[in-house]
């Protein structure tokens, strides 16, 4: 299997190093517009591996996407990120360009791949890529799901005093100060998560988890890539292994949860052939209020990406 990571900056240089790492995948392509960026990276990346002890094989390349031809999945983290003060809207102006043709070039050559997005804004960017594709929207789906559930899952293993590998956890909605935490589906092996915590404190973590990237932004000047790289690898690893794991990724809707033609987080099986099955959760009022707000939030993004 050959991966594609375009963006060898933060995020992107991650993704592919947990991909190597984790031999994801046989092949890790890292392409990025910086003359020399790229190739650098995945040498170190190949440095690694007689420390580490993997076989992936590390291919860098400014530009030149020729290299990436025939790649199985395709994540674009091409982009920049957010300083202190932005929102991730802000960077819309930039970010649409450089996914525009970053996914004109990538279809080019891998006309079969599945392409994670990851650049900010996270919905409207999954938005630019699906129409610039033409791919169905099974193919083109956006990571932000994953991260936002580990944060919020992070948050609640440290307050409960228990491992993360016992929460469970499922979000909804924009990647955004919107999005829509639901504690109704969030369980501790099991056990529903509001018969373990008061509602106070739980209530302190889901909002907690809604600005978690602006609490990174503000103490490193610039945004997380640890959980968001891997996170991608994860989405990756879901979809070259034909898993068939259960994840909130952005997508297109068209008709799941009432709402059409806007990019959402909804829960999916991810497997060979990219989003296999779209998971309606039954909403109450509260919930469903929620996720309309975001809705409409992600609308009005999109709505500039249409006026740009
Ligand atoms: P970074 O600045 O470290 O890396 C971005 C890289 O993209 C740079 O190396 C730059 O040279 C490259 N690039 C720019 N234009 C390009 C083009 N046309 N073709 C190829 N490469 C190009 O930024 P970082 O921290 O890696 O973040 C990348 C993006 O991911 C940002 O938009 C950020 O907001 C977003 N992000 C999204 C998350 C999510 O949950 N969806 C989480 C974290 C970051
Ligand atoms: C994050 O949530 C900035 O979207 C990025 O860390």
């Amino acid at each position: 299997m050959k991966v594609t990571v375009v963006g060898a900056g933060n995020v992107g240089a991650t993704c592919a190093d947990v991909l190597a790492y984790k031999e994801i995948c046989n092949e890790v392509v890292l392409v990025d517009i910086k003359e020399g960026y790229a190739e650098g990276k995945a040498l170190d990346i190949a440095q690694k591996a007689p420390i580490d002890l993997y076989d992936t094989l590390m291919v860098g390349s400014t530009g030149d996407y020729s290299k990436t031809a025939n790649s199985d999945v395709v994540v674009i983290t091409s982009g920049l990120p957010r300083k202190p003060g932005m929102s991730r809207d802000d960077l819309i102006g930039t970010n649409a360009n450089i996914v525009k043709s970053v996914t004109e070039n990538v279809v080019k050559y891998s006309p079969n791949a599945i392409i994670i997005i990851v650049s900010n804004p996270l919905d409207v960017m999954t938005y630019q890529a699906h129409i610039t594709s033409k791919f169905p929207r099974t193919r083109v789906i956006g990571m932000a799901g994953i991260l936002d559930t580990a944060r919020y899952r992070c948050f609640l293993a440290a307050e409960l005093g228990v491992s993360v590998k016992e929460i469970q956890a499922v979000l909804l909605g924009g990647h955004g100060d919107t999005m829509v935490p639901l504690p109704r589906y969030t369980t501790v092996a099991g056990i529903p998560v509001t018969e373990l915590i008061d509602a106070d404190k739980l209530n302190a973590i889901v909002e907690r988890t809604k600005t978690g990237g602006g609490e990174l932004v503000k103490l490193m000047g610039t945004s997380a890539w640890y959980a968001p790289g891997s996170a991608a690898a994860q989405m990756v690893e879901a979809i070259v292994k034909d898993q068939k794991r259960v994840f909130p990724v952005c997508m297109q809707l068209d008709g799941e949860y009432g709402i059409k033609n806007c990019y959402l987080g909804v829960p999916v099986i991810l497997g060979k052939n990219g989003v296999e099955k779209v998971i309606e959760l039954q909403l109450n009022d509260e919930e469903m209020a929620l996720l309309k707000t975001s809705e409409g939030h992600v609308r009005e993004v999109m709505n500039v990406l249409e006026k740009m």
